[in-house]
């Protein structure tokens, strides 16, 4: 359903060619115009309607490994906390405390039991307000054996949890999990995913709009001037521009031979076909959900938008059974870590160049290639319509 104040408010910022734009075909149309890149706004609007209504990966479950173990995260604008409770399970709760609204965990840690840092109201893992000193007079201690209700507990936020990765939905009502995964998972029949493994993750800080991250991860395009290596091990000839199927963008190749932080020395999916053994493929399920399958892993590339300017990305990569930690595969994990940091490297520059572009009044948005900018035109497309969808 459309809404028609979302409506003027992004007319406002992008005019109503800009609008146009977005959903004009390939042939005639340019990428979306500067302030969908700049503004403040326009992010309000992608973090309520792109990151709050949809699921979101919220790092894995490796990264919590205990009872007591748990981390903040912010998802769509939205302070979280993640947590593994005392009966192994992952909850995820608005990071905020239900007196007077303190933001409640900084930084990850193990715990017993959540304590505000302002008052100390104490909440148990499983969100349930246990005590209150001194709320209801001097050396008054408040015991809540069940609880204390819907307005003193903590605030649940949907969680799912898929091969150790975990997920949530901040508004609440976006499609089951299974549903969302399944376009990716119909193209990957062959892959068992219930046996990757988390290896560990990397971080960077992107100076750039977190659109821009994913329209440059779809397009093969800028491999032959950006990427000499990786050019190397799939030249522009095995590339096509992939493809969107309902909200999951997908793309691969099929290369010759493999090579270190792609498919060498590290052992292969159980069962994997000779055809898979060579191959990679990539995924977008929108809006944030970067996976990128090779015979030897499954690495996730997670964005989370600061600022209209910058953008926190996580790449996680998950390897098959004890390649994720045993010392026997040290080196060919090693080198899989060393090729994704130094890949992404060097896109971060180019990232900043088009950032800094789109400060240009004379950019309108560009001329796309219909050969491999399709599904890059489609991005900004599904971008707006979920801007301007009231459900
Ligand atoms: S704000 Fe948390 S206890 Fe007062
Ligand atoms: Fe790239």
């Amino acid at each position: 359903m459309s809404d028609s104040n979302t409506r003027a408010q992004i007319v406002d910022l992008i005019g109503e060619e800009g609008l146009a734009q977005a959903f004009a075909p390939i042939e005639e149309a340019s990428g979306l115009p500067n302030a969908a890149y700049w503004s403040e706004q326009w992010l309000a609007l992608e973090q309520e309607r792109c990151f709050r209504r949809s699921w979101v990966f919220a790092g894995a479950v490796a990264q919590l490994p205990k009872t007591g173990d748990m981390k903040p995260i912010e998802i769509g604008g939205a302070p979280l906390i993640i947590l593994r409770d005392r009966a192994g399970r992952i909850r995820a709760f608005h990071n905020v405390c239900r007196h007077r609204g303190a933001q409640l965990v900084t930084d990850a840690c193990k715990k017993p039991a959540i304590t505000c840092p302002y008052h100390a109201w104490t909440y148990a893992l499983d969100g349930k307000l246990q005590t209150r000193p001194h709320f209801s007079g001097p050396d008054v201690m408040d015991r809540f054996e069940n609880g204390g209700g819907d307005k003193l507990d903590l605030m649940p936020v949907r969680t799912e949890t898929w091969n150790g990765c975990i997920f949530v939905n901040v508004s609440g009502d976006a499609e089951p999990i299974a549903d969302w995964l399944a376009p990716m998972l119909a193209r990957t029949p062959g892959y068992d995913f219930s046996s990757i493994r988390w290896a560990g993750k990397l971080d960077f800080e992107v100076n750039a709009n977190w659109k821009l991250i994913y329209e440059n991860y779809m397009e093969g395009y800028h491999v032959f001037s950006i990427h000499k290596k990786l050019l190397k091990f799939a030249p522009m000839s095995v590339r096509w521009s992939g493809e969107w199927d309902s909200h999951v963008f997908y793309n691969d190749y099929v290369f010759p031979t493999l090579e270190a932080g792609r498919g060498e020395g590290l052992p292969h999916y159980p069962g994997l076909s000779d055809r898979d053994a060579k191959r990679g493929l990539w995924f977008l399920c929108f809006p944030h959900f970067a996976a990128e399958v090779f015979p030897d892993q499954f690495t996730v590339l997670a964005s989370y938008p600061i600022a209209p300017d910058k953008t926190r990305e996580e790449l996680h990569v998950f390897l098959i059974g004890d390649a994720a930690d045993s010392d026997e595969f040290g080196a060919p994990r090693t080198a899989t870590f060393d090729m994704w940091e130094s890949l992404n490297h060097e896109d971060l520059g180019v990232l900043e160049l088009l950032q800094q572009g789109r400060k240009s009044p004379a950019f309108d948005g560009g001329r796309l290639s219909p050969h491999w900018e399709g599904p890059t035109h489609e991005f900004g497309r599904r971008v707006v319509e979920r801007m301007l969808s009231s459900t």
